[in-house]
């Protein structure tokens, strides 16, 4: 097992990654905080792996929610049922939740924990390559409305972050390529040794060899930490996490929510931030296509559907967290491992991009 580590003012928390970590009871202990455990799962992952988790929990009373499977289901509605057994129980404010889960399951749980009573404690234990890569780390919860993606939500971190890669072996292999579009990401905006590492070991990583896996995960969530423990509110360097979400979170929005994968609308989002970049005549024509090779031998889609018109792409991306000002800031690469967070860019040069179909 590893241990890295999320350093914010104030408090300190840690990322544990490892195989079979669902086993060990003594992991989860010193984070819960009083007596009452609330185990929030999905309908999909609560067979695989609730038992295994709540038989680490014996001495607690605990409590179980299983949500329905899907992007579609991150809502209000959803949320409300996780408040309504918390009330319904009742928990009081000493009560620990637990999402064991995918993004989905982990951000609609982080934020109930931080509404609960004006918030309780939680820890995530991510079971998709996505969640153990990026989501459980960082604090951010949310659900979507219908107008934007992650529009609810707060920053309210974990106390710690239980990564078992075991929890890999049942994931689609569709599933397992939407986490590799985070996990090029932190190559493309920070890591070129790592870029040039995932170019090298993609193959291993899509035959799921565990050590391969294992480095994949820990080299991203050391990249993630360091970011989110320089900035966690995202008042500066966290947007450039956000490289590629613009475009990628109106595909997502645009098409539906659940009919492309987050993973998959993100890769579409970084070949079109890259595309632009070289554009712009920063990134060359020969990065440019590396970018685009990588993500594309990942299984991922590297343009975007036809339904995501320029008129379509426009109006949802007015409706971005990174719009100031009615300004449209996007996340932009000077070269492969240098992002930028960039309003400079030129307008006809962005509907070039967004009317890119291939090429
Ligand atoms: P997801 O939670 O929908 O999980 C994907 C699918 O895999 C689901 O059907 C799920 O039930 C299933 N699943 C999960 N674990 C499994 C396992 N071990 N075996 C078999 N099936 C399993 O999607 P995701 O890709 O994990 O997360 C996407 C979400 O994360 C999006 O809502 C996105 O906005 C959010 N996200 C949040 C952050 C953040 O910083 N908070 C960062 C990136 C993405
Ligand atoms: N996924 C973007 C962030 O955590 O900031």
């Amino acid at each position: 097992m590893n241990t890295l580590h999320v350093e914010i003012p104030g408090r300190r928390y840690p990322i544990f990654i490892g195989t079979g970590l669902l086993d060990q009871p003594s992991l989860l202990e010193p984070y819960i905080k009083g007596k009452q455990v609330l185990v929030v799962s999905n309908e999909t992952v609560a067979p695989f792996y609730i038992e295994r988790l709540q038989s680490q929990l014996g001495q607690y009373e605990v409590h179980r929610i299983i949500l329905a499977d899907g992007e579609q289901y991150k809502n209000i509605d959803t949320l409300n049922t996780i408040f309504d057994a918390l009330l319904e129980t009742p928990c009081d404010r000493d009560v620990t939740l637990i999402a064991l889960g995918g993004g989905v399951v982990g951000d609609i749980t982080g934020f109930a924990a931080a509404c609960y009573q004006r918030g309780v404690a939680y820890i995530q234990v991510p079971t998709t390559l996505l969640a153990q890569v990026d989501s459980s780390v960082g604090g951010k919860t949310a659900v979507n409305h219908r107008l934007g993606k992650n529009m609810i939500g707060a920053f309210y971190q974990p106390r710690c972050v239980i990564a078992d890669t075991g929890a890999l072996s049942t994931l689609a292999d569709r599933e397992l390529g939407a986490g590799l579009a985070e996990v090029i990401k932190y190559g493309l905006i920070r890591d070129i040794e790592f870029f040039e590492w995932l170019e090298e070991h993609l193959d291993q990583i899509l035959r799921r060899d565990n050590d391969a896996l294992v480095y994949a995960i820990e080299r991203s969530c050391q990249n993630k930490a360091d970011i989110v423990s320089q900035d966690e509110h995202e008042a500066g360097i966290r947007a450039i996490l956000n490289l590629g979400h613009t475009f990628g979170h109106a595909i997502e929005t645009g098409m539906g929510y659940g009919v492309w994968l987050h993973g998959e609308a993100v890769a579409v989002g970084m070949v079109m931030a890259a595309d632009l970049s070289r554009r712009s005549g920063w990134l060359s024509e020969s990065k440019f296509r590396r970018v685009e090779t990588l993500i594309h031998r990942a299984g991922l889609p590297t343009t975007a559907p036809s339904e995501m018109t320029e008129p379509r792409f426009l109006d949802l991306m007015a409706v971005d967290k990174k719009v100031h000002a009615g300004q449209l800031r996007l996340i932009l690469l000077q070269d492969i491992g240098k992002a930028v967070i960039s309003d400079d860019f030129d307008q006809t040069l962005l509907k070039q991009t967004l009317n890119r179909v291939s090429g």
